[in-house]
């Protein structure tokens, strides 16, 4: 007993101390050295941006893609979108305590991300897409409570979205596509009151579709076309969902019926069920969602000569209906 209090005693004086001291010794200059440190891990830069910009000899905050703060003269974003950039992510990023938005898309960063990040409290847009990043998607992401956009489509992710997602209390945006995700959609995504638009697609994801059980008034696309979702469509999954305006669930194995309740998506725009096995044919009410635009509707794959399923005519009830 006395064992145990001395020790969790000793635990907050240590927290104590680590968490002031780290306060105290993070200065503009970490956020110098974390950078030059990335620099030194950026393998190839074509244009020579890092090269001839990150230089010692001028202030950081003047640096090609970085702002700072106004009052705190620390780092708050970079934005290297886009340089055709070859190299890895270092550890030392975990250290730039202010950073708010952190863009790295469209270049050839590779490897894993260093669990270190998981020290960026701050951190509110993270624009990873579109490189070579590799390894599961961290469940340390889940720590990151301020995070809104989080976009780490188009690389080489594997393995399960962490349920830890689910924990992000003002996520907006989710972007996983294109990537070699796999396992079930957790149903922990939907529980993010704040999310605004979820894209999945072009991955290995199983297992059936979450319901949405909560209110989800912000919720306006879902996207999880091309992969190997089975089951039934929730029945209930769009009593909560009154501004959506895309649904995208194409190319995966779904089945059963489309539930009615998608019709109370009033402000629904593209909806995309083709390739699936869903059956039955689509509810009158279709053609009272005066604002779908595309609507794929096909349960198999087109054939070559182009001879459509018997129940597509519904296709040309709705092009009848003026949608
Ligand atoms: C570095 O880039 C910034 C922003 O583009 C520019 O204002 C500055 O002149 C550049 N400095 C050098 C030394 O190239
Ligand atoms: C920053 O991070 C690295 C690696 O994570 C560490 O070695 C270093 O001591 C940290 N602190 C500062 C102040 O740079
Ligand atoms: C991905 O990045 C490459 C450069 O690395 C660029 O050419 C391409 O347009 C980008 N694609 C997308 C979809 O942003
Ligand atoms: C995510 O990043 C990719 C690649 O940079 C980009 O094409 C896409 O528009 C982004 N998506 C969102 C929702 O921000
Ligand atoms: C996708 O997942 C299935 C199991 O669900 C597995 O058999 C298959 O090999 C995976 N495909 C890829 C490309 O990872
Ligand atoms: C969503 O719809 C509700 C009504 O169902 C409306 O009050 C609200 O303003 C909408 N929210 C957004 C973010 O569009
Ligand atoms: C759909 O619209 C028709 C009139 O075009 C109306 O009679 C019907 O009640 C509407 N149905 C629903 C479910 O809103």
């Amino acid at each position: 007993m006395g064992n145990k209090f001395l020790s969790s005693a000793l635990l907050i004086i240590f927290h104590f101390l680590t968490s002031t001291s780290s306060m105290k010794l993070t200065s503009i200059l970490t956020d110098q050295s974390a950078l030059l440190m990335l620099k030194h891990h950026v393998l190839h830069d074509p244009q020579n941006i890092l090269t001839a910009n990150w230089s010692g000899s001028t202030p950081v905050c003047s640096w090609f893609g970085i702002s700072c703060g106004s009052k705190h003269r620390r780092v708050t974003a970079i934005n290297l979108h886009g340089l055709g950039l070859i190299g890895t992510l270092p550890p030392h990023l975990g250290n730039m305590s202010f950073l708010s938005v952190f863009s790295v898309s469209s270049n050839n960063f590779h490897g894993r991300l260093p669990v270190e990040l998981s020290n960026l409290r701050r951190l509110k847009h993270m624009y990873f897409g579109n490189n070579s990043f590799d390894g599961e998607i961290a469940s340390w992401i889940g720590s990151l409570t301020r995070l809104r956009s989080l976009n780490l489509s188009h690389n080489n992710f594997q393995g399960a979205i962490p349920f830890s997602l689910g924990y992000l209390p003002k996520l907006e945006i989710l972007s996983l596509f294109e990537n070699q995700i796999s396992g079930p959609i957790p149903s922990s995504i939907f529980d993010i009151s704040s999310l605004q638009r979820v894209n999945l697609r072009n991955n290995n994801l199983s297992g059936s579709i979450p319901s949405v059980s909560r209110d989800s008034v912000s919720l306006e696309s879902i996207d999880f076309s091309n992969n190997n979702l089975v089951g039934h469509i929730p029945e209930d999954m769009f009593d909560h969902t009154p501004n959506l305006t895309g649904l995208l669930l194409s190319d995966n194995l779904l089945s059963g019926r489309i539930p009615s309740s998608l019709f109370k998506c009033k402000e629904l725009e593209f909806l995309s069920l083709s390739y699936n096995h869903l059956e039955g044919s689509l509810a009158v009410e279709i053609g009272n969602l005066s604002t779908l635009q595309v609507s794929l509707y096909w349960s198999e794959p087109l054939s070559r000569d182009n001879t459509r399923p018997d129940w597509q005519s519904q296709e040309y009830r709705m092009v009848e209906f003026g949608i």
